[in-house]
């Protein structure tokens, strides 16, 4: 359907993403495969999954049942906390792929740098080397600061390709968006709709009465003009299509700034600078 053609970004390595995907957090093991399944069918094509998630078997699963082509298909995941010493890296990512079974990942990121916890900089090179080696077609990071940014640039040899961070029309993260854009590193804004907690804003309403669509709607497409990419979550069949369908119709330049000026800086989830939790 053209309302669901989702326009794709191309990553600093010249590997092309669709702008849009399926977010799978907290979508529990047993519902991964039926979600990502209807996810697909509605016309999704880029998945984000993550060890810490728990189903990137699922995930897997449900992208090789679907019968749509590998190579149609964008699929991320992301290392775990407790696999960042470099030789753990390696093993990780090689449990990855074993765990999708879809050969190599489309994107490998490490999921938090976790400044106490080993050297970050240290877990990057492993996935240089796994990059270079073809186990996965680009790399990058969630979470990352600018001062961890900085010491990725200065240190090592691969600029990220992106760098997954809570974004949302309370938290819109303006400075980290723009390190991002200056050195060619696509921001991924995670949260979208603020796992939320935009849905009752009264500013997104009234926004989405004058286009005739859902907060959901308005605040996806927001992230879109942006020039984001976005994988909102839903385990509501319904929802996922609504999620999916912003590719017909825009916000004015005008919208976009009244969606602009709900910036509260209001994180919702850990601060990178101080989260170093690494599962059991
Ligand atoms: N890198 C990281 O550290 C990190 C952290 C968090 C998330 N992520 C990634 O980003 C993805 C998206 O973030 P998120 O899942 O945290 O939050 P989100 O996509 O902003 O919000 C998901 C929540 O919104 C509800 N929802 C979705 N669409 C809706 C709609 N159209 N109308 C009303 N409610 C709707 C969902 O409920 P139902 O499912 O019940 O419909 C769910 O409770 C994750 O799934 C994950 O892939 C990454």
């Amino acid at each position: 359907m053209a309302h669901n053609t989702v326009p794709s970004i191309t990553l600093n390595n010249d590997v092309a993403i669709p702008q849009l995907g399926f977010g799978t957090f907290q979508i529990p093991p047993a519902d991964t495969k039926a979600a990502v399944l209807t996810a697909l069918e509605a016309g999704y094509r880029h998945i984000d999954t993550a060890q810490m998630y728990g189903n990137e078997r699922e995930v897997g699963a449900a992208v090789r049942e679907s019968g749509i082509p590998r190579d149609e298909v964008f699929v991320t995941s992301k290392l775990n906390n407790d696999k960042h010493d470099p030789a753990a890296a390696v093993a990780g990512v090689a449990q990855s792929i074993e765990a999708l079974d879809l050969g190599p990942v489309d994107l490998y990121l490490i999921h938090w740098p976790m400044p106490e916890v080993g050297d970050y900089v240290e877990t990057w090179r492993a996935l240089e080397g796994e990059y270079k080696a073809g186990r996965t077609r680009s790399i990058g990071v969630s979470n990352f600061q600018e001062s961890h940014l900085e010491r990725l640039l200065a240190e090592t040899e691969i600029v990220p390709a992106v760098n997954q961070i809570e974004v949302h029309p309370y938290f819109p993260q303006p400075s980290l968006r723009a390190f991002n854009r200056n050195h060619d590193i696509v921001t991924e804004a995670w949260a979208p709709i603020g796992q939320g907690a935009v849905l009752d804003d009264e500013t997104l309403a009234a926004i989405g009465a004058e286009v005739g669509r859902s907060v959901a709607q308005v605040t996806l497409r927001w992230h879109v003009q942006r020039g984001d990419i976005v994988f909102p979550k839903s385990s509501t069949a319904a929802r996922a299509a609504e999620n999916i369908a912003l590719f017909d119709f825009a916000l004015s330049d005008e919208q976009m700034s009244r969606i602009d000026a709900l910036d509260a800086d209001r994180r919702l989830g850990p601060n990178p600078d101080e989260f170093n939790w690494v599962p059991e």
